[in-house]
C-alpha cells in the first residue's frame, strides 16, 4: 500500500496498526547501533596476523633504516611506496604519517590558519570572511573541523556523479572561498564514485583564492563489498595536467583495511607542497610511528595482495547491505516512503525520507532501542534544510541484530510518515 494515495481513513488505520506495532518493539527493550562506520569484530579478527608480523628485532630495519628509532619525518620508504601503490602516485608525493588521516586534514587547515599554506599570501587567520564548500550529504567531521575554524560552510548539492560542478566552478570565483572537502570514491554517506568527467573538472578548476585546497579524501578508494576493483585516475597527475599540481591534497589510511585508530594513514601531495609542510611539521614532530607502518607494510604488502584483503572484507560486508536494501525494497519501496542508492563500496546507505521525517524517524528509533547516526549530520551546522536524510550504517553489528535493527528502523520510518499524514 502506497502511503502517497492513503484516503485519511486508511491513513488513521495503517496508523494506529504501525503504532502497535511499534509499542511492541518498544516492550522488547532492543540495544542495537548502525550509527558509525566501524568494521566489525569478525573483519578486525581477519587482520590479526599483524599483530605478530614484527616478531624479532632483526626485522625492524628497512631500507637500512631502524623503524624503532627516530627519523624519517615524512615516513618509511617503504610505507610511501606503498601508499603510492595505493593511489597511483609517486612515492615521493606521499607524506606517511599515524594512525588517522583525519590528523592529517585537520593539520592542513590548522597550517593554513596559522601559517598559510605555500601558495597563501597570509595566514588564513589574518583574512576575514572565509568559507568552505561543503559538498552534502558528507562526512559531518569534515565538516566539523572547518567549522570549528571559522569557516562559513557553504552546500554544495551532491549529483550521482558528484558534487554539482557548474556550483562548485561558480563558486570557487569567490577569493573567500579556500578549499572543498571531497570523498571521491564511494562517498560518504551517498556510496557515489565521481566519475571521470568530474574528476576532469575538478583538475581543471581555476579558484580565484591562489591556496585553494581541493581536499581529497581518498577514505574508500579500494573498499568494493560487491564487485571487483573499480580503477579510479590519480587526481595528483590529473590535477599537474591542468597546472593545479599544488591545489590538491589527498588523504587515506588502513582504517579500514586493518584496524581503525590503530592503522596507518597519508597524505600525498605535489612535491613543492611537501617540501612546504615538512619544513612546517618537522617542529611539530620528529616522526610518526615508524613501527606501526612497517608493521603494516609487511603485512598488507602492496595493492594486489591488500586488494585480495578487501575481497574478505567484502565477504563479510556484502550480505549486511545486501540485507539492508533487500530490506528496504520489501518494506519501503512499496510504501512509496523513501529513496536510497544501491552502492557497491565504502560504509553507508544513505536514505531520503519523506522531507520532515527524518528527526522524528531518529527519535522513534531511539525511543525503541537502535541508535543511528544523528538526523541531519551528514549537513553543514548537522542542519538538513528537507530533514530528510538519514545515514545507515550497516557494518559494525552481527548480520542477525542488523535484521532486527532495519526491521525497527522500517517500522520507525512508516510510524513518523504516518504521523505527518494523519
Ligand atoms: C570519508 C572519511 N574520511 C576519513 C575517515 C576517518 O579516517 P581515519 O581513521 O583515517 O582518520 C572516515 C571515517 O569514517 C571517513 O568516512
Amino acid at each position: 500500500m502506497n502511503y502517497n494515495e492513503l484516503t485519511p481513513a486508511q491513513a488513521k488505520e495503517e496508523y494506529a496498526r504501525t503504532l502497535a506495532e511499534f509499542e511492541a518493539i518498544k516492550a522488547k527493550g532492543l540495544k542495537l547501533n548502525m550509527a558509525r562506520g566501524k568494521p566489525s569484530k569478525q573483519q578486525l579478527d581477519l587482520v590479526s596476523d599483524i599483530l605478530t608480523v614484527l616478531a624479532d628485532p632483526a626485522d625492524c630495519v628497512s631500507d637500512g633504516i631502524d623503524a624503532r628509532n627516530y627519523g624519517e619525518l615524512c615516513g618509511l620508504p617503504c610505507a610511501r611506496r606503498y601508499f603510492a601503490d595505493v593511489l597511483g602516485c609517486k612515492p615521493e608525493q606521499v607524506f606517511a604519517g599515524g594512525s588517522a588521516s583525519l590528523t592529517l586534514m585537520y593539520d592542513l587547515v590548522a597550517k593554513g590558519m596559522t601559517h598559510g599554506l605555500k601558495n597563501s599570501p597570509r595566514p588564513w587567520a589574518q583574512e576575514t570572511g572565509l568559507k568552505w564548500l561543503c559538498p552534502a550529504p558528507g562526512y559531518d567531521r569534515h565538516f566539523k573541523i572547518t567549522q570549528s575554524f571559522g569557516f562559513e560552510l557553504v552546500t554544495v548539492p551532491m549529483t550521482a556523479e558528484g558534487p554539482d560542478m557548474d556550483a562548485v566552478e561558480r563558486l570557487v570565483r569567490d577569493p573567500k572561498v579556500k578549499g572543498i572537502w571531497t570523498v571521491p570514491k564511494y562517498s560518504n554517506p551517498d556510496g557515489v564514485i565521481y566519475s571521470a568527467e568530474t574528476v576532469r573538472r575538478f583538475a581543471a578548476l581555476r579558484p580565484a583564492a591562489p591556496d585553494f585546497a581541493l581536499v581529497w579524501d581518498n577514505a574508500y578508494g579500494i573498499h568494493e563489498f560487491e564487485g571487483d576493483y573499480v580503477p579510479f585516475p590519480d587526481i595528483l597527475a590529473e590535477c599537474e595536467k591542468y597546472g593545479n599540481a599544488d591545489m590538491v591534497y589527498e588523504f587515506a589510511s588502513t582504517s579500514k583495511i586493518t584496524l581503525p585508530g590503530a592503522g596507518i594513514s597519508c597524505m600525498a601531495c605535489s612535491e613543492a607542497n611537501m617540501a612546504y609542510l615538512t619544513a612546517l611539521m618537522g617542529v611539530q614532530l620528529i616522526s610518526f610511528d615508524k613501527v606501526n607502518q612497517l608493521r603494516h607494510v609487511l603485512y598488507l604488502k602492496d595493492k594486489a595482495h591488500t586488494l585480495e584483503l578487501m575481497k574478505q572484507h567484502a565477504a563479510i560486508m556484502g550480505p549486511k547491505f545486501r540485507l539492508v536494501v533487500d530490506v528496504l525494497n520489501r518494506e519501503i519501496a512499496p510504501r512509496g516512503l523513501a529513496t536510497w542508492h544501491e552502492p557497491k563500496g565504502g560504509y553507508f546507505v544513505s536514505v531520503n525520507v519523506r522531507p520532515g521525517c527524518a528527526k522524528r524517524t531518529w527519535e522513534l528509533c531511539r525511543e525503541a532501542g537502535v541508535v543511528m547516526t544523528d538526523a541531519g549530520a551528514a549537513f553543514p551546522y548537522g542542519r538538513d534544510p528537507q530533514d530528510s536524510n538519514l545515514r545507515v550504517a550497516p557494518s559494525l553489528p552481527p548480520l542477525e541484530e542488523l535484521e532486527q535493527a532495519m526491521a525497527v528502523f522500517c517500522v520507525c520510518l512508516r510510524l513518523a510518515a504516518l504521523e505527518q499524514l494523519v
